[in-house]
C-alpha cells in the first residue's frame, strides 16, 4: 500500500517524493569503500569494539543483546581521523524486544570512543509517532531528539530492513529500504567521528555493513510546505474555511481563501489538466499559498493524478470525488492525501446520512461535501457528532455559515469574504459538540448509568466511556485497570469475574445519594442509549478486545451511533481494519512547540499521521494551539479533545475555534442556545419607515423547543441605508442592508453571540 512513497522528514515535517526521483538523485553518489563486512569470518572484525553490553558475531551476523532500557549494548567501529562524511548502511533485523518502544540504531560521528554522537534510531513499533529518529547523544550523555517520524508499518520480528545514513557536512539523510525518512541539517556540532551500532531493550542482528566516503553535497533541504493559508477577516469564532471553485487567471489574487478546487481531467494529449492549464503547473503556482482540493470524477484520470502528485511532492492535499474507488485508489498511492466524499443526490434522508458517514470512513476520508440545499443545522450536527466534517457547496454564504459547516466551496470567493466581515464580535457559528466525559463526574459517579443518564438529560451530544475486560472475558465499563478508586472493592478488573464486579458499589464513594450504583456492563450501556438521540464515544482501555467490543456494538445494532477511540495506535489500526465504516479517534498528548512555524510543522506531521491511519486527532486540550486548531479546521478534520475540567482553557480554545470539548462539566455548555431564527427573511421598507423584529431561539436541540428570548438587531457596513436600534430597523436611504438578529448569552462566565441568518432589507423611496 505504501510502496509508491518516500517519506521525508524535514524539520519535523513530512513531505513526499516519488521513489524514482530519490534513487536518481543518488545514483552517482559513490565514494571510497571504507568497510564492506558480512561477518563470514565468524568473529568480531578487527578493531571493532564492544564498548557496552553484549555483542557477538554469530551465524555470520553481528548480534547485539540488551536486556532492558538501562543496559544498552554498543559496538564501535573506528574511522580514520578526519572522516565524517560517509554513507553508512546495514541490514537490521529485530529478533526480540522488551516492548514496542525499544530500539536499535546506527551511530555516527561518535566522539571520544563513547559519546557525544548522532544516531538513526528505529523502534520495534516503527509506526509510533517517534518510530524513527534523528537523535543526538549530548555532551552531558543524555538524549536530544530534534527529528522524529513514523514508518507506515511496524518492523516485524525476523524481517530484515536496510538502514542507511548519509551524512555530509551538517546535512543528514536517513533511509529505510531506499526510502528517505528523515532529512535534516542539524548535524552541525561534530563533523567527524566513529561509527557504531546500538541496541536498547532488544535483541537485534546486523549484517552486510557497507561504509563509503561521501564527497558530493546532499541536495538542499526540501521545503516541507507546512503552512496556514490566509483566513478572511471576521469576528466569527469558528468560521468555516473557504474553498474557491473559481480559479482566476492570477490565482494569487484570491484573498481569504484556504483552498482551491481543481477539477482534474485527462486531456487529449494524455496530461492531467484543470480547464486549460496543467494540474502540475497549478499545483506549483498554489504551493505554500492554498491547499489543493483535486476533484477527480473520471477513473481514467486517476493514474495521471497519482503521477502528478508523485512528481509534485505535495502531500498537503485533498482529493474530492463522488466515486469512492477513485478516492481509495489515490489514497492508496498517497496515504497522506486527505479524502472528501462528494454527495450528488438530490435528497438526503436518515439512511443517506448514515451511508455518507460510512462512505467517508470506508475511503479513509474525514470530510463530506454537499450542495447547500441539502444542508441544515441538524445535518451538520449529525456529521459532527460522528467526527465527520462538512463542506457546503454553494453561494448562499450566510445560510451555510448559519448551518455551521466547516468549509464553504464557493464560486464567488470575494463575496464570501465580504459576508464573513459582517458578523458581530464573539459570534459562535458552530455549536460545540459536547462530549460528556465518563458521564458527568462533576455531578455523579463516573462511568455509571446514573452519570450517563444525567449526561443525556443535560443534552450532551456524545457520551464518553472506557471499556475493560473481566477475568471471565466480559466487557465492563471502568476507567482504571483496578476497581480501587471508584468502587468499595479492591483488585484488578482482569483478576475479578463479572459476578464479583457486579457485587461492588460504584456510587458510594461519590456520595450516599448514589449508593448501590453498579459497575455497568458494556451491553447495559449500549442498550441504555440505543434508542436515544445521542452518540457514544467508546474508548478501549484493554488490549485484544477490539473484536469483542465491535461484536457487542453490532449486537446492539448501533454501529451508526458509536465513535471509537484509543491511546493505542494498535487498537486504532485494528478498528480501522475490522470496522472500516466507523469513525475512530487516536488519543495522544504532545507538547506545544515554542514558535508558530514549529507549531504548524507539528500540526502537519500529526495531520499526515492521522490521515495515513484514518483516525481523528483526539489529543489532550493541552496539546492544542491556535495554529493546530486552524490547521485541522482548514483541512477538514473534526476532532474531540480532553479533558476540560476548568473554564479558562475551555473559553480560550472555543475562541480559537475548537468545537469538540470532552468535559467533566457537560452542564457548563448544554444550556447554551444552539440556533436563532427570525420570523422573516426579507423586509421591504420605504425611506423613513421602521420595522420591529423579534427572533426565536431554540434552547436545546433535543428538547425541540423554541423559546422567545431577548434579541437585538445588528448590522455592519450599511449605516447609510438603515439605522438599527434594539429590535427596530429604520430605513434611511435607498439600498440594501443585511440585518442580523443577535442573542447574547452567557456560557462559562463569558458572553457569546448567536446570530440569525441575515434579514435582507430593501429600502426604496
Ligand atoms: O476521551 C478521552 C479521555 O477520556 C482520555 O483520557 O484517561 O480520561 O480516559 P482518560
Ligand atoms: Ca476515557
Amino acid at each position: 500500500m505504501f510502496k509508491k512513497m518516500v517519506w521525508i522528514v524535514s524539520m519535523a515535517a513530512i513531505v513526499f517524493l516519488g521513489f524514482s526521483t530519490v534513487e536518481k538523485q543518488f545514483a552517482s553518489a559513490s565514494g571510497e569503500k571504507l568497510i564492506d563486512e558480512n561477518f563470514d569470518q565468524g568473529t568480531m572484525p578487527e578493531n571493532w569494539n564492544v564498548i557496552q553490553g553484549n555483542a557477538e558475531v554469530t551465524d555470520s551476523k553481528l548480534l547485539l543483546t540488551s536486556p532492558n532500557i538501562s543496559n544498552p549494548s554498543r559496538v564501535l567501529i573506528p574511522m580514520p581521523k578526519g572522516t565524517g562524511d560517509y554513507v553508512f548502511e546495514a541490514d537490521m533485523t529485530f529478533k526480540s524486544a522488551v516492548n514496542d518502544a525499544r530500539w536499535a540504531s546506527l551511530m555516527y560521528r561518535v566522539q571520544n570512543e563513547d559519546y557525544p554522537y548522532y544516531q538513526f534510531a528505529v523502534r520495534r513499533g516503527t509506526s509510533a509517532l517517534n518510530g524513527l529518529e534523528f537523535a543526538i547523544r549530548t555532551e552531558s550523555n543524555s538524549w536530544n531528539v530534534p527529528e522524529k517520524t513514523f514508518y507506515p508499518e511496524d518492523f516485524q520480528y525476523g524481517d530484515t530492513h536496510r538502514l542507511k545514513v548519509i551524512v555530509k557536512d551538517n546535512r543528514v539523510q536517513h533511509f529505510v529500504n531506499g526510502q528517505l525518512v528523515i532529512d535534516t541539517d542539524l548535524a552541525d556540532t561534530w563533523y567527524e567521528g566513529d561509527l557504531g551500532f546500538q541496541v536498547s531493550g532488544a535483541t537485534v542482528e546486523f549484517d552486510n555493513v557497507l561504509v563509503k566516503t561521501r564527497t558530493e553535497d546532499l541536495p538542499p533541504m526540501e521545503d516541507n510546505n507546512a503552512f496556514l493559508p490566509d483566513e478572511p477577516e471576521t469576528n466569527m469564532l469558528n468560521a468555516p474555511t473557504v474553498i474557491s471553485s473559481y480559479i482566476p487567471n492570477e490565482i494569487s489574487q484570491l484573498e481569504g481563501v484556504s483552498s482551491t478546487l481543481l477539477p482534474a481531467e485527462l486531456n487529449e494529449s494524455g496530461d492531467i489538466s484543470v480547464g486549460d492549464q496543467l494540474l502540475t503547473d497549478l499545483l506549483d503556482e498554489i504551493r505554500g499559498k492554498f491547499i489543493p482540493v483535486i476533484k477527480v470524477e473520471d477513473v481514467n484520470a486517476v493514474p495521471g493524478v497519482i503521477d502528478v502528485l508523485d512528481s509534485a511532492s505535495i502531500n498537503d492535499a485533498h482529493v474530492l470525488s463522488s466515486n469512492l474507488d477513485i478516492i481509495r485508489e489515490i489514497k492508496e498511492a498517497h496515504p497522506t492525501v486527505r479524502g472528501t466524499v462528494l454527495y450528488e443526490k438530490n435528497h438526503l434522508n436518515k439512511h443517506d446520512l448514515q451511508k455518507l458517514v460510512e462512505d467517508a470512513n470506508l475511503t479513509n476520508s474525514m470530510t463530506v461535501a454537499l450542495p447547500e440545499k441539502l444542508i441544515t443545522t441538524d445535518t451538520v450536527h449529525f456529521f459532527h457528532a460522528r467526527a465527520i466534517a462538512v463542506w457546503g457547496i454553494g453561494d448562499d454564504i450566510h445560510s451555510l455559515i448559519h448551518n455551521g459547516v466547516d468549509g464553504i466551496v464557493t464560486s464567488s470567493p470575494s463575496s464570501t469574504v465580504n459576508a464573513f466581515s459582517q458578523y458581530p464580535e464573539k459570534t459562535l457559528v458552530q455549536r460545540p459538540i459536547v462530549v460528556a466525559h465518563r458521564g458527568v463526574p462533576s455531578l455523579a459517579p463516573e462511568n455509571t448509568m446514573a452519570g450517563y443518564n444525567l449526561a443525556y438529560d443535560l443534552g450532551a451530544d456524545l457520551i464518553e466511556t472506557d471499556i475493560q475486560q473481566t477475568k471471565d472475558g466480559h466487557l465492563i465499563i471502568m476507567h482504571d485497570s483496578t476497581v480501587n478508586r471508584t468502587t468499595n472493592g479492591t483488585g484488578k478488573v482482569s483478576d475479578l469475574t463479572l459476578n464479583e464486579i457486579r457485587q461492588l458499589d460504584a456510587g458510594i464513594i461519590f456520595g450516599p445519594d448514589f449508593e448501590g450504583e453498579k459497575v455497568p456492563t458494556f451491553k447495559e450501556f449500549l442498550d441504555g442509549f440505543k434508542k436515544k438521540d445521542v452518540v457514544l464515544l467508546v474508548e478501549l482501555k484493554a488490549d485484544n478486545i477490539e473484536e469483542a467490543v465491535l461484536q457487542e456494538i453490532k449486537d446492539a445494532g448501533i454501529e451508526d451511533k458509536v465513535v471509537l477511540q484509543s491511546f493505542s495506535v494498535e487498537h486504532v489500526k485494528k478498528f480501522r481494519e475490522i470496522a472500516p465504516e466507523m469513525s475512530v479517534g487516536y488519543l495522544y498528548s504532545s507538547s506545544v512547540a515554542a514558535t508558530p512555524e514549529a507549531r504548524v510543522e507539528d500540526a502537519q506531521q500529526m495531520m499526515n499521521y492521522a490521515t495515513a491511519i484514518g483516525a481523528r486527532l483526539n489529543s489532550s486540550h493541552r496539546s492544542l494551539s491556535e495554529e493546530s486548531v486552524t490547521y485541522l479546521r482548514q483541512r477538514g478534520m473534526i476532532s474531540m479533545h480532553w479533558t476540560f475540567r476548568s473554564q479558562p482553557p475551555l473559553e480560550d480554545l472555543l475562541k480559537k475555534g475548537l468545537i469538540g470539548p470532552i468535559t467533566d462539566y457537560t452542564q457548563w455548555l448544554t444550556d447554551a442556545p444552539t440556533i436563532i431564527e427570525t420570523p422573516i427573511k426579507k423586509r421591504n421598507l420605504k425611506v423613513g419607515k421602521s420595522a420591529t423584529i423579534k427572533a426565536k431561539t431554540f434552547v436545546n436541540y433535543r428538547a425541540d423547543k423554541k423559546k422567545n428570548i431577548e434579541t437585538t438587531l445588528f448590522t455592519e457596513g450599511n449605516l447609510n441605508v438603515v439605522d438599527v436600534n434594539k429590535n427596530t430597523i429604520t430605513a434611511l436611504s435607498p439600498g440594501q442592508a443585511d440585518v442580523f438578529a443577535i442573542h447574547t448569552f452567557d456560557m462559562i462566565g463569558e458572553e457569546w453571540n448567536l446570530v440569525s441568518k441575515p434579514i435582507r432589507v430593501n429600502v426604496s423611496r
